[in-house]
């Protein structure tokens, strides 16, 4: 039997998440949507790209849940997406309500499951599936840091002009309130603070801060879904090929940075078990207090939650 992973959410972000997946061969693909067509017609047209493309896999759409089952790995994007004008966190009372629901039909068929959450506001999204689902934090993860790091990477290399592939980015904290370190930013190895004047950092740190609102302004329909897909595919490729990659992700810290008890942005090393570790990185007082205003960011935002899905 071939590696299942199911997506839920058939919308832009789910639906190019599948097609990205399709074309790396990872595994089946299951996509679930309560809208009835989409996530058939959506599996139907990336099935009939792969004579084109050159890619083997099953896809399936469906609105049940049943055929989710034994999934290795679960990409929740349900949920509603921004408008311009709202914060991420104007979604947070509908979305927990989606994601307790999403987490409890997945969990039910597939026990041994990774969930990786994508839905929005990000962190409180995680700490809601946790909540709900009952696995060692290990299993739990969240898709913002790896996103967020490609925004500031983009911007770094356009500025610079150099390829984006010159580029390591290192970004920490949470979706609402990401961090950039351009300490451990480097460019051919070289840190950004020694290729750049201070100012220009600041902005390109404050252009990614604002990196999805900025979409999200300009689609005026809804936010962002290609650099996303591309994000979600780069860690759900790192867990089911074990690659011990250590990417950005929103993690349950118990005591890393002095954090306790709280899903966070943080570099942690994915692979088939999931968060296999989290790296502590040596922060400035300066960064160690933009993680600590970020983290309490997120906490506000996770009592929320402990009200509505109570
Ligand atoms: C973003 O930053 C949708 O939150 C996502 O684009």
């Amino acid at each position: 039997m071939r590696t299942k992973i199911t997506i839920v959410g058939a919308g832009n972000v789910g639906g190019t998440t599948a097609q990205r997946l399709a074309e790396k061969e990872v595994g089946d693909i299951v996509l679930v949507d309560v809208a009835e067509g989409m996530p058939q017609g959506k599996s139907l047209d990336v099935l009939e790209a792969g004579p084109i493309y050159g890619y083997d896999g099953d896809l399936t759409g469906t609105n049940s849940y049943d055929e989710t089952g034994g999934s290795a790995i679960c990409v929740i994007t349900a949920g509603r997406a921004r408008k311009p004008g709202m914060a991420r966190s104007d979604l947070l009372e509908n979305n927990a309500k989606v994601i307790k629901s999403v987490v409890k039909d997945l969990v039910e068929r597939s026990p041994d499951t990774i969930l990786l959450v994508v839905s929005n506001p990000l962190d409180a999204m995680v700490y809601t599936a946790y909540k709900t689902c009952g696995f060692p934090k290990e299993r739990v993860i969240g898709m913002a840091g790896v996103l967020d790091t490609a925004r500031f990477a983009t911007f770094v290399a356009r500025e610079l002009k150099v390829s984006v592939e010159n580029v390591q980015a290192t970004l920490i904290g949470g979706h609402s309130s990401p961090l950039p370190l351009a300490r451990y930013t480097t460019v051919a190895g070289v840190p950004i603070t020694e290729l750049l004047p201070k100012d220009t950092i600041d902005a390109l740190t404050k252009r990614t801060i604002g990196g999805g609102a900025e979409i999200v302004n300009l689609l005026k329909t809804g936010s962002a879904y290609v650099a996303p897909s591309a994000a979600i595919t780069e860690m759900v490729v790192a867990i089911l090929r074990d690659k011990k990659k250590i990417l950005p992700s929103t993690v349950l810290c118990q005591g890393e940075y002095g954090l306790n008890d709280i899903f966070i942005g943080v570099p942690a090393k994915l692979g088939s078990k999931g968060v296999e570790g989290i790296i502590e990185l040596h922060l400035t007082d300066e960064e160690n207090k933009a993680l600590q205003n970020s983290a309490e960011g997120v906490r506000a935002e996770c009592a929320e939650v402990n009200g509505i899905i109570k």
